[in-house]
């Protein structure tokens, strides 16, 4: 059920991950921010997450794409990764394919030798839920701005040897 995804994935990766921000932020972040989210830009993106050193994973159910997580160098220092997404089609959450896939992405992190890996998410996304249940330290809060719009993000940093059994 979790793979990982190849460049020929972008298309449908592009088209799950519109729709799941639709999903997530619709409500959250204002309309000007989300209408530049588009399926074709989307793509353009994974395009360019496959060409350079990041490992993707997504989730299908019957041959369907319906989730991905994706791990790579991390942006700022502090952390040896950095989980860039972790998303999942509103109809199939809560049924343990969000953790399937986070789960995917952490032995990923481990086979690169990762020790420590941060991720950032919108201050008011209750997803956070999900973060603190697997076990993240709530680390630091910056704010982003978007096509003129500010967005508050905070940062969960996980210790992966300490997660073994933990989670
Ligand atoms: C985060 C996400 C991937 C979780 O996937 P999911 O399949 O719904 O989660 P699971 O069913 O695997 O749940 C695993 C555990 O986390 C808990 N959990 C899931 N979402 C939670 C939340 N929002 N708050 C608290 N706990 C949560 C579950 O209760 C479960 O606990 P258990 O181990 O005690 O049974 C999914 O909710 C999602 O795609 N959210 C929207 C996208 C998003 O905001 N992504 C993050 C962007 S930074």
């Amino acid at each position: 059920m979790i793979r990982p995804a190849t460049i020929d994935d972008a298309p449908a990766l592009a088209e799950i991950h519109v729709q799941a921000w639709l999903e997530t932020y619709t409500g959250l972040i204002p309309h000007e921010v989300m209408a530049g989210i588009t399926v074709d830009a989307r793509e353009r993106q994974w395009r360019f997450t496959f060409e350079h050193d990041n490992a993707v994973l997504i989730a299908e159910l019957e041959g369907k794409a319906v989730g991905f997580s994706s791990i790579g160098l991390p942006r700022e220092t502090g952390a040896d990764i950095e989980l860039f997404t972790l998303y999942l089609l509103k109809a199939f959450q809560g049924r343990g394919i969000g953790r399937s896939l986070w789960d995917a992405a952490l032995e990923a992190a481990k086979a690169r030798g990762a020790k420590t890996l941060r991720l950032w998410v919108l201050e008011t996304n209750p997803t956070r839920g999900f973060y603190e249940r697997v076990g993240g330290m709530l680390e630091g809060r910056k704010t982003d701005v978007v096509r003129g719009v500010e967005l508050i993000e905070v940062s969960y940093l996980f210790e992966l040897t300490r997660l073994e059994g933990n989670t």
